[in-house]
């Protein structure tokens, strides 16, 4: 089975109006259709339906659902509308919001990046506000994200970052010593765009090299979390949310509402995606604050 769900990302108005966010995302949301309808998406027979309750307001079914999918490179490259929609826009739009909540690290990951020997170079695919981008004092680190805006806020900073697809990295082959992935595989709408995103950061890195690569779990240890998300079906709520763009305006909570979409992943299913790989093994494997994770290591 696929999970695929929106979540829901709440601005108060005072946030809104605090970073003066781009009004095309704003005008999305008064005028319905203004971003191109979701193609590829089909829904799969109703069995094993569950019911979930998102937060007091509306009852929504999820269903399994059936990714469109496509083998060749080109194909993988191009950018799906609801990556568009759902995952670019929303992050360029939240941008600053997004990284002023985005500082804590997370354990595990402070723990492989501070395990790298001296002078590695690390690449951070999917870097964010680059809150990893420097961390070990002992590495160099360059980042890449999808989100321009993140990468501005990085820049100004003082990163080394660029704008790039996870699945199109702009790095030569065995350029890093490690890859991270933190949070980014599961914004990926095709299993072989997550693949792809795989293969990607092993290309990247020398033969030897570790990467770490975390994504959500549909096994989530708070489980009202996972009352707040709308799976992706055709009916109701998650329907209307795909017809009308972006985000809504939730006047009764004072927010501007987005959602973001997220294949999150079952037990099992990251060490699935590079069973047939053979250039690179799987390395340890852990469950961690509601992520799947696994680091892998290049062979070849
Ligand atoms: C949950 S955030 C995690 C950011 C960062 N890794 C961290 O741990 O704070 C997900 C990030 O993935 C980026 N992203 C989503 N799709 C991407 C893609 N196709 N290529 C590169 N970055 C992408 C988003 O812009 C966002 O910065």
């Amino acid at each position: 089975m696929v999970f695929c769900f929106l979540r829901s990302y709440r601005f108060t108005e005072a946030t809104w109006e605090a970073f003066s966010l781009p009004n095309f995302v704003f005008r999305g949301v008064c005028h319905p259709g203004i971003f191109k309808p979701m193609r590829g998406i089909k829904v799969k027979g109703s069995s094993s339906v569950r019911t979930l309750v998102s937060d007091g307001e509306s009852h929504v079914q999820p269903m399994p659902l059936v990714e469109e999918e496509t083998g060749s490179s080109s194909s993988v490259q191009s950018t799906p509308e609801i990556e568009k929609n759902y995952v670019h826009r929303v992050y360029d739009a939240i941008a600053p919001h997004f990284s002023s909540t985005r500082f804590a690290k997370w354990p595990k990951v402070a723990t492989f990046l501070n395990s790298l020997p001296s002078g590695s170079l690390v690449l951070d695919a999917g870097c964010g506000n680059g809150k990893y981008l420097g961390f070990n004092p002992d590495c160099t680190f360059v980042g890449c994200d999808i989100s321009g805006p993140l990468i501005k806020i990085c820049a100004d900073r003082g990163h080394e970052v660029l704008v790039a697809d996870a699945v199109n990295l702009p790095y030569r082959t065995g350029f890093g010593d490690a890859a991270i992935s933190i949070a980014v595989l599961h914004h990926l709408s095709t299993e072989n765009r997550r693949k792809r995103a795989i293969d990607e950061l092993v290309r990247a890195v020398k033969k030897g090299g570790l990467i770490l690569i975390t994504v959500w779990a549909v096994e989530q240890e708070d489980r009202s979390l996972v009352t707040k998300w709308t799976p992706l079906n055709q009916n109701g709520a998650s329907a209307c949310a795909l017809e009308n763009g972006l985000a809504k305006k939730d006047d009764k909570k004072g927010a501007v509402v987005y959602n973001r979409y997220y294949h999150v992943f079952s037990e099992g299913e990251l060490e699935r995606l590079v069973s047939g790989m053979n250039n690179a093994v799987v390395v340890d494997r852990f469950f961690d604050k509601s992520n799947w994770c696994i680091i892998l290591q290049k062979t070849l």
